[in-house]
C-alpha cells in the first residue's frame, strides 16, 4: 500500500471562532517593565497589545497572584517560597523595584486588580496556573472558580494554560466552560491524549519543538497551535508561516500585533 493510500485520520474541523489575537505580550510587556505587573500590561497595551499572558499561584491564604518564580528571591527585596506567605504580606511587597527605580513600588498584583484591567478595556487573558510545586490541584481549582466569578457576563477572552496537567483537570472539573490549554516543553509520552482527555482547546508549545508536522498534528486534532517565548523575527516568521495560531513574545517593542503577519526586523 503506497502511502497516499494509507486512510487518514479524521480530521475535525477547528472551530471558526477562535477568540484570541495572533500576538500575546508575555509577562505583561516581556522584560521591558517588571514582569507580572500591572505596569506591565499597561506599557504592553501602549505598545498595541490586545492579548496578554501571566504566571498565577496562590498565596498561603488562598488568593491568586501573579508570579512566575516559586520563591520571592528574583523580583522582590524578599527571600523564600511566596506560597508560604499571606496575601496580606504579598501585597505589600515591591515588585518593581529590582527592575529599575522607574517602577520601584510596583506591587505584586492580584488575579483580580489583573482580570479588573483587562476586562475594562476588551483585552484577552491567557492565564498560566503556575502552581507552587505539590498545590497543583489547589491552583487549578482556585483560579478556575476566581475566573468563573470575575468572568461572569464578560465576554473578554480568557484562556486557562499550565504545564501541569493536574493543574488543568482540576480547573476542568472546577469550571469546564474556561478553555484549557496544555503547555509543552518537550513532546512528553501521551501528551496528545492527555490533551483530549482535558477538553484543550489548544496546545502552547516551545516554539523550538514546532513544526509544520506538529501543527498539521494538532490542528487535525482539533486543537490550536501556539507558541511561546518568541522574539526572534527569523522564528517569528517561520513560525507564521507553518500557519500558527498564537505567538506569545517579549519583544513587544519589535513585533507590532497590527501589522497582522508582517514581523519587522
Ligand atoms: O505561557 C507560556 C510561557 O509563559 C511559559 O513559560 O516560564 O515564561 O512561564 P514561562
Ligand atoms: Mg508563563
Amino acid at each position: 500500500m503506497t502511502p497516499e493510500a494509507l486512510p487518514r485520520p479524521p480530521a475535525e474541523p477547528l472551530p471558526a471562532a477562535w477568540p484570541l489575537p495572533l500576538w500575546i505580550a508575555h509577562r505583561g510587556a516581556g522584560r521591558l517593565a517588571p514582569e507580572n505587573t500591572l505596569a506591565a500590561f499597561r506599557l504592553g497595551a501602549a505598545h498595541g497589545y490586545r492579548a496578554f499572558e501571566c504566571d498565577v499561584k496562590l498565596s498561603a491564604d488562598g488568593q491568586p497572584f501573579l508570579l512566575h518564580d516559586t520563591r520571592l528571591d528574583r523580583t522582590t527585596p524578599e527571600r523564600g517560597p511566596a506560597g508560604d506567605r499571606p496575601w496580606a504580606e504579598l501585597s505589600r511587597l515591591d515588585a518593581g523595584g529590582w527592575h529599575g527605580r522607574a517602577y520601584a513600588g510596583e506591587p505584586l498584583p492580584h488575579l483580580d486588580a489583573i482580570v479588573r484591567f483587562v476586562q475594562r478595556n476588551g483585552y484577552a487573558l491567557n492565564l498560566e496556573i503556575k502552581p507552587t510545586p505539590g498545590l497543583e490541584q489547589a491552583t487549578g481549582t482556585a483560579v478556575a472558580e476566581a475566573c468563573r466569578r470575575l468572568y461572569r457576563g464578560c465576554a473578554a477572552p480568557l484562556l486557562l494554560s499550565s504545564f501541569r496537567p493536574e493543574a488543568l483537570q482540576a480547573a476542568q472539573a472546577a469550571a469546564p466552560e474556561i478553555p484549557r490549554a496544555l503547555l509543552l516543553d518537550r513532546l512528553w509520552p501521551g501528551w496528545p491524549g492527555v490533551a483530549r482527555a482535558l477538553a484543550c482547546v489548544a496546545v502552547v508549545t516551545d516554539y523550538a519543538l514546532m513544526d509544520a508536522a506538529l501543527r498539521a498534528q494538532l490542528h487535525a486534532q482539533g486543537l490550536r497551535a501556539l507558541c511561546y517565548t518568541v522574539n526572534d523575527p527569523a522564528e517569528a516568521r517561520r513560525l507564521l508561516g507553518l500557519g500558527i495560531d498564537g505567538l506569545i513574545t517579549d519583544a513587544v517593542d519589535r513585533f507590532s500585533p497590527q501589522a497582522g503577519p508582517q514581523v519587522f526586523d
